[in-house]
């Protein structure tokens, strides 16, 4: 395989789990314990550009203008060994990456990080791979990353190997209008990274077995509620499915907890709001930041509630996304 003469760029949306991936059964090929379902967000995305030179000794990595050390982008060249494993090349790369989100604040720069990476640097090794194994080698990168492959409704079937571990399309025009509102209540880098904190889920926490058996049931349940447009059950749902999640970081050994107290007020507040007959649901992934699932015609009133209280600047309204997109 030839890597091509000039930089290639890829821009990929991160994702909202409604149905959570927290757990590997196979740590270095990132083959997960279950089946996940997410919806890409239009409004935080990575632009990764990737050129292969054989001038170069060694993978620079410019990370939202910073040049990395060589210890800060080790999980990144670990990735770019792969894509030259594939392609047949030893060529080092220039990378260089910019995230439009908050980087490990538990808004999924991971998923459109490793999405991004993978799409630039395949490209540029020279191969032009098709989206199921585009989405098999952007799990490599980060599990989250598989599904960033589409846009709108996107499920990553857990599968027992490399060849079976991929994510396809749900919906990918979502032609109902469902919004989520995202609560930007820190940037702070989390303490926990998600790697760490699911593998000692999956080695200590006594409900484990218990997580595995229900996320396959909401699985199942969320994707009839997708084809029927049941945004009550979608909502439900997914709600229940992340609060089961973060049950397994609560009962692990160490036990912790990626909430903080804006999230409990936040969480509170949606409860009201619901309860006066907004059908509005929050979901959460490894971080302490906020996603209020609802439909558009209630998003004003949603946003304005929480504007209110946690200032105007933190309230982010993201619609479906669309699949990632490669320069030629
Ligand atoms: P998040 O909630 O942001 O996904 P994670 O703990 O899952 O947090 O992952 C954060 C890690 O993802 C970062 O430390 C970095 O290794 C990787 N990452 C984030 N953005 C990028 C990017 N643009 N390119 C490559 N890797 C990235
Ligand atoms: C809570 O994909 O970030 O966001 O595969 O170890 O990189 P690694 O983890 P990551 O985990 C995501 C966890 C989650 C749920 C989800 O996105 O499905
Ligand atoms: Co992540």
């Amino acid at each position: 395989m030839e890597p091509t003469n000039h930089p290639i760029t890829a821009k990929a949306h991160t994702n909202i789990a409604l149905v959570k991936y927290w757990g590997k059964k196979d740590e270095q090929l990132i083959i997960p314990q279950n089946s996940s379902l997410s919806l890409t967000l239009d409004e935080f995305y990575t632009e990764t550009s990737v050129a292969f030179d054989d001038t170069l000794t060694t993978d620079t990595v410019q990370f939202d203008d910073h040049l990395l050390s060589a210890q800060a982008s080790q999980k990144i060249t670990t990735f770019l060994d792969v894509v030259r494993e594939l392609a047949g090349i030893t060529t080092r790369a220039n990378v260089i990456t910019h995230n439009h989100v908050p980087t490990a604040a538990g808004l999924a720069s991971s998923a459109s990080g490793f999405a991004a990476l993978a799409g630039a640097a395949s490209r540029a090794a020279g191969l032009t791979l098709n989206r199921r194994d585009l989405s098999r080698l952007a799990r490599r990168g980060s599990g989250s990353a598989t599904r960033s492959i589409y846009g709108g409704f996107a499920a990553w079937q857990m599968g027992e190997d490399d060849q079976t571990s991929y994510a396809y399309p749900i919906a990918e025009q979502v032609d109902w209008d469902i919004v989520a509102i995202a609560l930007v209540l820190t940037t702070a880098q989390k303490k926990v990274s998600s790697r760490d904190g699911m593998r000692l889920a999956v080695n200590t926490s006594p409900f484990y077995p218990t997580w595995v058996q229900s996320s396959q049931a909401d699985f199942k349940t969320i994707e009839t509620a997708i084809a029927s447009r049941d945004f009550e059950t979608l909502g439900h749902t997914s709600e229940q499915n992340a609060m089961r999640m973060h049950a397994l970081t609560l009962s692990s050994d160490p036990s912790f907890s990626y909430f903080n107290a804006d999230s409990l007020k936040a969480m509170a507040l949606i409860r009201e709001l619901r309860a006066a007959g907004t059908a509005c649901y929050f979901t959460m992934d490894a971080g302490p930041n906020i996603k209020i699932l609802c439909q558009g015609q209630d998003a004003p009133t949603v946003m304005s509630q929480f504007q209110q209280v946690f200032g105007p600047e933190s309230v982010v309204l993201t619609r479906p996304g669309n699949g990632i997109q490669i320069s030629d």
